[in-house]
């Protein structure tokens, strides 16, 4: 994930954002730059590889400045070159970013009109060249930024320098985390506490929308509205651990509000975003006859949810199986087969004895794995990473939709290659994938809303999940992380299936969680709901403000943003997580570490 540094003093800029871009390299990153205000100009140094290419840059090269902002960057928008390494230049402006600007394309068409000359394939640029027109037209820089970010759409976290504007920079967040740090005579922004952590253990963590201009006596924090905001100054550990909670309670609530980026990274491993296109892999789809993954836990939703993307996408018979069972049960399976194992660890004992197991039988196979050196990683014939960084909470999220937001981006390869895609549709459904991390963290709105249902959900002590198509089995998940953190029993149901059992069990005390996407069975997902509401069972419905409201009394409804069918899962998750999460506080359980339950099963 790109890693962002901002400092403005009056001690040497330069040596400082280094070392914070050092600590920053555990995010993974394919090239580094710095900018700095020198004699009024800003200068850059960028280079593709490591921190100590761009040292070697800066060595034959130096900056001198008191003021200046670092970026590693994680290559979505355009190929690890030293062209697309942050910063990014146009006019008076210089900037980093951190995440998906999605309406770049249109932004970029408008900017040419004009005149603006591009030298990237980044999205990135489009915010610097908008920045600086705007800067023509409007004195007053932060007005000017505002202008901008109310043009952007997308996930993103800034920080800019701006020539003229000696001691400012500004900075901004709408998805992707960024931090202010308070230091004597010293001011920083960060993507998170981490980056400053070398400086400063006094920190403002900016809220969803928040933009702020720090300058060397302290920084003005404004809300998304324009209206000055006050962010309490917070001291954090000032332990260099990689992993700390920052501004989060738990890791796990900490991990949710990652997934922006944890999804944005992982899907960027898969597609195209410059061009609209899935990336073909080592994997050719068109010779694979039958895929079958095999997880545990989570993974094995997530699983499931990829079967519903590779039938109904690429036409590709697709079998999903808990590794316990597999593993035991001599499966029959034809040559063809892909074997895919899903795992976050990639370490869980039954998960590795299968795909041990077909790797012997000689068939083809693939570990989708967060962990990109385990044992799976290292049996499998292709690994397939997930993005999602070390993942502390035991009850899996951000690796959890993860593997689903690859899942879904490989079924759009294999629809491709497969010829079951068309050009046009790859694009729709790549565009589709490129909004979810801005939907993920628009889903985080719900939270208010999410956290009433939780306080009735931690007095029940049986809760229903319902959804159809690929909500169902995260409708098993939903219930699995209910299981697993708040101790409530729960059951995942295929809202079909209703009428063939869980009918059963509906009374007033037992609340049922629908999943209802706007999609092609809503309206069959509403009718079920209508039949719990009709023998007097409480319904919680999340679905979009869009889809109409099913009659019954006793149904209510939690606002989801609309969004592509496609990426509903992803979406969807996020209510689904959060519930969890918040009956778990009520009830006050270890969330982080459930009783009885470990993060990695590495025995049978
Ligand atoms: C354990 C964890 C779960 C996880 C499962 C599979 O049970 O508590 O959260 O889903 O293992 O783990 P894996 O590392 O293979 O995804």
């Amino acid at each position: 994930m790109c890693g962002i540094i901002g400092v403005t003093g009056t001690g040497p800029a330069v040596p400082r954002l280094i070392d914070s871009l050092k600590r920053l390299e555990y995010r993974g990153y394919d090239s580094a730059g710095v900018a700095a205000l020198v004699d009024g100009k800003i200068e850059r140094r960028r280079a593709k590889g490591k921190i100590r290419e761009l040292e070697a840059v800066l060595a034959a090269e130096p900056l001198d400045a008191t003021i200046g902002i670092g970026h590693t960057r994680w290559a979505t928008h355009g190929a690890p070159t030293t062209a697309n390494a942050h910063p990014h230049k146009a006019g008076r402006v210089t900037l980093v970013h951190n995440g998906i600007i999605e309406n770049f394309a249109e932004l970029k068409a408008e900017l040419v009109a004009e005149g603006h000359a591009f030298e990237s394939q980044t999205d990135t640029e489009v915010v610097a060249h908008l920045l600086d027109s705007q800067l023509g037209k409007i004195n007053d820089p932060l007005v000017a930024f505002k202008t901008v970010l109310d043009r952007l759409t997308g996930a993103y976290a800034l920080a800019v320098l701006i020539e003229g504007e000696d001691g400012l920079i500004l900075g901004a967040r709408r998805g992707s985390p960024l931090v202010v740090g308070w230091g004597e005579g010293e001011m920083y922004l960060g993507s998170d506490a981490l980056a400053v952590g070398p400086f400063t253990q006094k920190i403002s963590y900016l809220e969803e929308g928040d933009f702020v201009a720090i300058d060397r006596s302290g920084a003005r924090m404004f809300d998304a509205s324009g209206a000055p905001a006050d962010r309490p100054i917070v001291q954090v550990s000032a332990s260099s651990a990689l992993v700390e909670k920052g501004e989060h309670r738990h890791f796990m609530e900490k991990e949710i509000h990652e997934q922006p980026d944890s999804v944005q990274h992982t899907l960027s491993e898969y597609l195209d975003f410059v061009n609209g296109k899935a990336k073909p892999g080592e994997i050719d789809f068109a010779t694979v006859e039958r895929i079958q993954i095999v997880a545990c836990g989570t993974a094995f939703y997530a699983g499931q949810i990829g079967r519903y993307a590779f039938e109904r996408l690429a036409g590709l018979p697709c079998d999903v199986e808990i590794a316990s069972e597999f593993r035991y049960r001599h499966p029959a399976l034809t040559k063809g087969t892909l074997a895919v194992a899903v795992s976050q660890s990639g370490e869980t004992a039954d998960t590795l004895a299968s795909l041990t197991w077909c790797k012997a039988q000689g068939l083809k196979t693939a570990a989708l794995v967060n962990v990109h050196s385990s044992s799976m990683a290292r049996e499998a014939g292709t690994l397939w990473p997930t993005h999602a960084g070390p993942e502390i909470g035991v009850a899996s999220t951000k690796a959890f939709t993860a593997q689903v937001a690859a899942l879904l981006a490989l079924a759009v390869t294999a629809g491709v290659q497969r010829g079951r895609i068309d050009p046009a549709t790859e694009g729709e459904l790549v565009r589709a994938l490129f909004e979810a991390p801005r939907l993920i963290a628009e889903s985080m709105a719900m939270d208010g809303a999410l956290k009433e249902v939780a306080h009735d959900l931690s007095k029940a002590t049986d809760v229903l999940f319902l959804g159809r198509g690929a909500m169902f089995p995260l409708a098993m998940e939903g219930a699995l992380k209910l299981k697993e953190i708040s101790y409530i029993h729960a059951e995942g149901y295929a809202a079909g299936e209703l009428k063939h059992g869980p009918i059963a069990l509906i009374d007033e005390e037992t609340p049922t969680i629908a999943l209802a996407p706007l999609d092609d069975v809503f309206e069959k997902t509403a009718s079920n709901l209508q039949e719990i509401a009709a023998r007097g069972g409480p319904v919680i419905m999340i679905a979009p403000k869009t889809a109409p409201d099913p009659h019954g009394a006793g149904i209510r409804r939690v606002d989801a943003p609309d969004c592509h069918s496609l990426i509903a899962p992803l979406i969807y998750a996020i209510p689904v997580q959060l519930l969890a999460y918040y009956t778990a506080v009520q009830k006050g359980t270890d969330v982080d570490q459930p009783r009885n339950l470990a993060k990695s099963v590495t025995v049978e």
